[in-house]
């Protein structure tokens, strides 16, 4: 079974402040998957320009101080939520195009957290269509959080990816994103950063930074965060670039393709 992750920063174009699809990237990534023919699979997608402004602008996550805030927030909890299912309508519509049986399992329908860490989640319903062979897209999402001053929280896909490889236990976790890999430095603001093989500490590099988007769950730090803590227990993942033609297609097959290798 492979955990597969897309980035937000490939199915949309993260440097909108609206939603904005990139339906290129779409086309040819359902496309890629198909021809893979993975037996099973989860996907997960990050929410990318539908979720990430929605979530800064009502600070979805942050402690509410009244109930006029908290009215606020319960709108931008609502509004969220309706915009990275509308991201996840369409990724399942390319993949359904491309003969994939994708299932949308939106996380805000099933998953609480506390302190912002998933905490509750059924993954029956998960397993149950993987047995079937069908394939569950699950996305960054809102979800109710138990603390009482938090009431609500974001849940990247990237937390998403470290929650279910632990409770799944997958062959394989990749993560498609728009950069090549893990640089020492952030490529698209350092023309010198190299590209690291392999990552198994926050201090093989040398800046650790978000993205230039807005990120409300931390951009490549955010991810390296959660990727090193599933390392830690045991569990690998690779983070390639989806933005370019072909090479989810060979990291699919299990063919050696340039990226970062997360481990111990
Ligand atoms: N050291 C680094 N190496 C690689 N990328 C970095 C680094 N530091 C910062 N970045 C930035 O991280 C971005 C990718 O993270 P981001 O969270 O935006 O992607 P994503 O996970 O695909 O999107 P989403 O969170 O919406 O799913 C890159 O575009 C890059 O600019
Ligand atoms: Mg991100």
């Amino acid at each position: 079974m492979i955990i597969l992750k897309l980035g937000g920063s490939i199915i949309t174009r993260k440097d909108k402040t609206k939603p904005t699809l990139n339906p290129v990237n779409l086309e040819r990534i359902a496309q890629e998957i198909s021809v893979a023919k993975i037996k099973k699979m989860v996907i997960i997608h990050g929410a990318g320009s539908f979720g990430h402004p929605h979530a800064q602008k009502y600070q979805i996550g942050s402690p509410i101080k009244n109930e006029k805030e908290l009215a606020r927030k319960k709108r931008g909890f609502a509004l969220t939520q309706n915009s990275v299912k509308n991201l996840n309508h369409f990724l399942c519509h390319y993949l359904l195009k491309w003969g994939i049986p994708a299932i949308a399992i939106p996380p805000s329908s099933f998953i609480t957290s506390k302190n912002k860490r998933i905490k509750r989640a059924n993954l029956e319903i998960v397993e149950k269509y993987l047995e079937m062979g069908l394939v569950p897209v699950l996305h960054g999402d809102v979800v109710l959080d138990e603390d009482d001053d938090l009431k609500m929280a974001v849940i990247s896909g990237d937390q998403l990816v470290t929650y279910l490889a632990e409770k799944l236990h997958p062959d394989r976790i990749i993560l498609g994103s728009d950069v090549d890999g893990i640089y020492n430095r952030d490529p698209n603001r350092h023309q010198e950063a190299e590209l690291l093989p392999v990552v198994k500490s926050m201090e093989d590099l040398e800046f650790l930074e978000g993205a230039r988007t807005v990120d409300v769950t931390g951009g490549m730090a955010g991810k390296l965060g959660e990727l090193l803590e599933l390392a830690s227990k045991g569990t690998p993942s690779e983070i390639i670039n989806a933005g370019r033609k072909g090479i989810l297609l060979s990291a699919l097959k299990g063919e050696k393709v340039k990226g970062t290798l997360i481990t111990k």
